[in-house]
């Protein structure tokens, strides 16, 4: 029987890859030139670190994780996000004893039982960031400034949103008022939002049920609640980012969907992708690092969706850049064959890209071939040319040729053509 891979799973076929190897590429310089430094952390952990960080009440942990017991009977989950992963790996090794600000990054699969659709799968990568140990708002605007200069670099136009979710003194005095609204509102909202707010009021905004959230247009807005030091700290942050002429918008209905967030929120939206509008988002989470039963440190990051980068960079019908060879070895007959092979070997030594099919064909269907793999130059030999000691070689974007001598002495024949064609 033919299996497939599962709904919302998706392989990352060659083509594709290399255009998700210049995007992490271009996310390492970037990280790194702000200072970050890469972890791995492991795909599968505790189910109850994400219940205890994400929230109870949130979608994620109510509905879409991949939990299960293993062997042992215990619960474990493959991780829906690397946030946790990452807190736990920070507190676990002491990392905060090392250095008073961990900037950290992670990149990998998250698995999330959601409905798929374009820009949304069961198994989808991040690139997550975190920025552990200061709580200054300056680094709100640096960690969103690093985000945006990552999306410029790789071409692409988003718009910023940013919200303050308040702290653990004045978010109070908002569910309050909230609740106040919702109790105003019965029969209006949807079961979920029923029953969340009695756990959580701030989690019904994140509601996706349509009536729901016309009806929300009407709540009380969460910065008109700010304690002065949260409003203080907000007003810093748009500073911050008029300071590095980034443009950005104040959204105060965006209250993400993990329970964690603390003041700074959020999103890099596009209106390309149709439902799934955001690239990227984070926020500041001053609680969290010891929720998990860390040290009382605060902390901010943030995520940007591999597949959604892809599908930007490739939305206006544009090829995903191909797979880039330096040269090819067009060798025609068995003796030619068999010559290419060590030669090929002293071409890769020299650091060349280079490839060639041992299919023998025609002339033709390897230029074909040589074509479809992008590559540069075709280096033609025959057994003809063989014996008399040339082979051509062919530039693939200006068609041009030239002869070039063959020798016994690989090493000094491969670092010629290495400094003919580079
Ligand atoms: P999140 O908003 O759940 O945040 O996800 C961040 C990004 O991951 C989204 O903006 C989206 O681009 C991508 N994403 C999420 N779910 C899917 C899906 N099912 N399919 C495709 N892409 C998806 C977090 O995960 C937080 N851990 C971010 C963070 C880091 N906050 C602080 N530090």
């Amino acid at each position: 029987m033919h299996i497939k891979a599962l709904k919302g799973f998706k392989d990352i076929l060659p083509q594709e890859a290399a255009l998700w190897q210049h995007i992490e590429g271009r996310a390492r310089d970037i990280f790194q030139r702000f200072g970050y430094r890469e972890i791995k952390v492991p795909i599968l952990e505790k189910t109850g670190l994400f219940a205890r960080s994400i929230g109870e009440t949130t979608d994620i942990v109510e509905k879409e994780m991949y939990s299960f017991a293993d062997r042992n009977g215990e619960s474990l989950t493959m991780r829906p996000e690397g946030t946790a992963s990452v807190l736990r790996s920070f507190i676990e090794h002491n990392l905060h004893s090392e250095r008073p600000l961990q900037k950290l990054y992670t990149m990998g699969p998250m698995f999330r039982h959601e409905r798929p659709q374009k820009g949304r799968l069961r198994q989808f990568h991040q690139m997550s960031v975190e920025a552990l140990g200061v709580d200054r708002p300056e680094l709100d605007a640096e960690i969103m400034a690093m985000a945006w200069m990552l999306l410029v670099d790789l071409g692409l136009k988003v718009s910023l949103e940013i919200n303050s979710l308040g702290c653990q003194e004045c978010r109070p005095l908002f569910n309050k008022a909230l609740l106040k609204f919702l109790a105003d509102s019965k029969g209006e909202l949807c079961p979920d939002c029923e029953r969340r707010q009695e756990k959580n009021p701030l989690r019904v905004l994140d509601c996706k049920n349509a009536k729901c959230q016309a009806h929300y247009v009407n709540a009380p807005v969460i910065l008109d609640y700010l304690c002065s030091d949260c409003a203080a700290h907000f007003q810093v942050v748009e500073d911050c980012l008029r300071d590095l002429n980034i443009d950005y918008k104040v959204n105060s209905f965006m209250v993400r969907g993990l329970d964690y967030y603390t003041r700074t929120t959020f999103e890099l939206i596009t209106h390309d992708l149709g439902a799934q509008s955001a690239v990227g988002a984070g926020g500041r989470y001053d609680g969290l690092i010891a929720q998990l039963g860390g040290p009382a440190l605060p902390g901010i990051g943030f995520a940007l969706g591999m597949e959604r980068l892809v599908l930007l960079l490739t939305a206006d019908g544009g090829e995903a850049p191909g797979d880039i060879i330096d040269i090819f070895l067009a060798a025609l007959g068995p003796a030619a064959g068999r010559r290419a092979f060590a030669m090929l070997h002293a071409l890769r030594l020299q650091g060349l890209r280079a490839v060639m099919d041992y299919t023998s064909r025609s002339l033709k269907s390897q230029m074909k071939q040589a074509a479809r793999c992008g590559s540069r130059f075709t280096l033609i030999m025959g057994d003809d040319e063989l014996s008399s000691g040339r082979a051509m070689l062919r530039d693939m974007a200006s068609h041009e040729q030239r002869e070039i001598e063959l020798s016994a002495d690989l090493r000094a024949w491969s670092k010629a053509v290495a400094e003919i064609i580079s």
